[in-house]
């Protein structure tokens, strides 16, 4: 006789092609949460998460507003008291598709081509939704869940879960749980399984740089006008010295010393100069030269440029000196900066080094908190053993240079740790053309959640 926990993996094994199916239904709904115009179709995700959670068999099913995209909430509680009760996290919400005509196929009409799904949310993270979502069904369909459980699925994780801290401060009760799994946090490689226990916060500012009152024949007036493309540029090369330092003012100063033993671990990491080279395919690295590409991209805080736009980009050509420009620019946070700060420490850079020439104005978009987690727990145990289960490997610690919003909210207003894992590949793609999940670490990934489930204790 087989028992429980292999008659769940064997049920996940046997039905992968429906779940793979569901899934790419699941893709072909552009739940883009920036886009006002996608608005009811971020709604229709919605009412999709409900409907798989109420054919889960979960109980209290709820499509709940918040002041922005709904919430998806569900729970089943009917392992006892005496067994524990995990909070499971997602977002349905994905970034936008732009530009279109560097994807191969449709973003939306999720295609299988060799061992990868190609489809925007495959990897960030509808894929990852859907491991936890067919998880939970395996078990379910083929005996009783170990434990109780509680869904918190949300529309807004792509543009800083602005308004989940709301929600989730009003509903600390519902939302009360041992532990929360967070399956959104991706992982080093396909054979190297990943718990994260850091995630960098972010602050995200537009900068506009205005100059004359239209925009001009750059013959009559260029080299007596100051080019408002020129002086933001002059701008965001100033941000940064030779040595890829930040020079806002007051930038570095809540950075928190990191200690040398958690940078002694970090060398133990398989994030070689050499894997950040063949995962981005540029000529050489760049960044502060006392620290690792690993640490550069995990405990240090960073300014990044997203995008820029001004004057005449179309093609030809057009002898225009343009009336303004604009940057759009974040930054990744460490402990213990605070996004309110680093929008202080930009206006102050601005104050200081804009010319008289040029009239200026930042939006403070919106920002996301830095978080460390545990790194041993019931949860995490149960996570990792998971994960060793499928693998056959210990997974590895890693902090991570994303952002998740939610990770910090639950901490502030419920006490709730999260175990930050996933099964999305650093190649795959993100918020990039061409966004694709690898099946094979899919696969797995449902197999270490049906185990986690059935390892978790109190
Ligand atoms: N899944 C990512 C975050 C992530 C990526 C964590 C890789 C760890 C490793 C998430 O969906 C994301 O992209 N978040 C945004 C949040 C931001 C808009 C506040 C991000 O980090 O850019
Ligand atoms: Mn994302």
């Amino acid at each position: 006789m087989t028992d429980a926990r292999q008659q769940a993996l064997a049920y996940a094994h046997a039905n992968n092609g429906r779940f793979l199916d569901e899934l790419k239904d699941f893709l072909a709904i552009p739940t883009i949460s920036t886009s006002p115009e996608h608005k009811a179709d971020v709604a229709r995700g919605a009412e999709w998460v409900a409907a798989q959670l109420r054919s889960l068999g979960m109980e209290k099913v709820q499509v709940m507003p918040t002041g922005g995209h709904p919430v998806v909430y569900g729970e089943q509680f009917k392992a006892g008291k005496d067994a524990p009760t995990i909070l499971i996290y997602g977002h349905y919400d994905i970034q936008p598709v732009d530009p279109l005509e560097l994807w191969t196929t449709d973003p939306f009409k999720a295609e299988v081509r060799g061992d990868n799904l190609y489809a925007r949310g495959s990897s960030d993270m509808k894929g990852q939704v859907i491991a936890s979502f067919k998880a939970v069904e395996s078990i379910v369909r083929t005996g009783n869940l170990p434990v109780n459980i509680k869904w918190l699925i949300e529309g807004e994780e792509e543009i800083g879960s602005e308004n989940l801290g709301a929600f989730i401060k009003k509903n600390a009760k519902l939302l009360k749980a041992d532990f929360c799994i967070n399956p959104d946090a991706g992982m080093i490689s396909a054979g190297a399984p990943t718990i994260t226990y850091g995630l960098r916060g972010l602050a995200y500012f537009e900068l506009r740089v205005y100059g004359p009152d239209r925009d001009l024949h750059s013959g009559l007036f260029g080299g007596t006008v100051h080019n408002p493309a020129q002086a933001l540029v002059e701008l965001i090369a100033g941000m940064h010295d030779k040595k890829g330092r930040i020079t806002l003012p007051g930038f570095y100063d809540t950075v928190r010393k990191v200690s040398k033993a958690e940078r002694a671990d970090f060398k133990r990491l398989p994030t070689t100069p050499k894997h950040f080279l063949q995962q981005t395919g540029v000529p050489a690295l760049w960044g502060e030269p006392d620290y690792t590409p690993q640490e550069r991209t995990s405990i240090r805080p960073t300014l990044e440029v997203n995008g820029l736009l001004s004057g005449f980009t179309g093609e030809g050509s057009k002898t225009v000196l343009p009336a303004w420009a604009m940057a759009k620019i974040s930054c990744r946070l460490v402990p213990d900066q605070d996004p309110d700060e680093i929008y202080k420490c930009l206006v102050k850079y601005m104050k200081q080094n804009a010319p008289k020439t040029i009239k200026w104005e930042i939006k403070n978009l919106h920002s996301s908190g830095v978080a460390i987690t545990e790194k041993d727990s019931a949860g995490v145990r149960a996570m990792a053993k998971g994960l060793e289960q499928v693998w056959g490997k210990r997974p590895f610690f890693k902090r991570e240079g994303g952002s998740i919003g939610v990770v910090v909210q639950l901490q502030k207003y419920v006490g709730v740790e999260s175990v930050l894992t996933g099964f999305g590949l650093p190649e795959d793609n993100a918020h990039s053309p061409n966004e694709k999940l690898h099946l094979p670490t899919w696969r797995k990934g449902i197999d270490a959640l049906i185990n986690m489930f059935y390892n978790a204790e109190k």
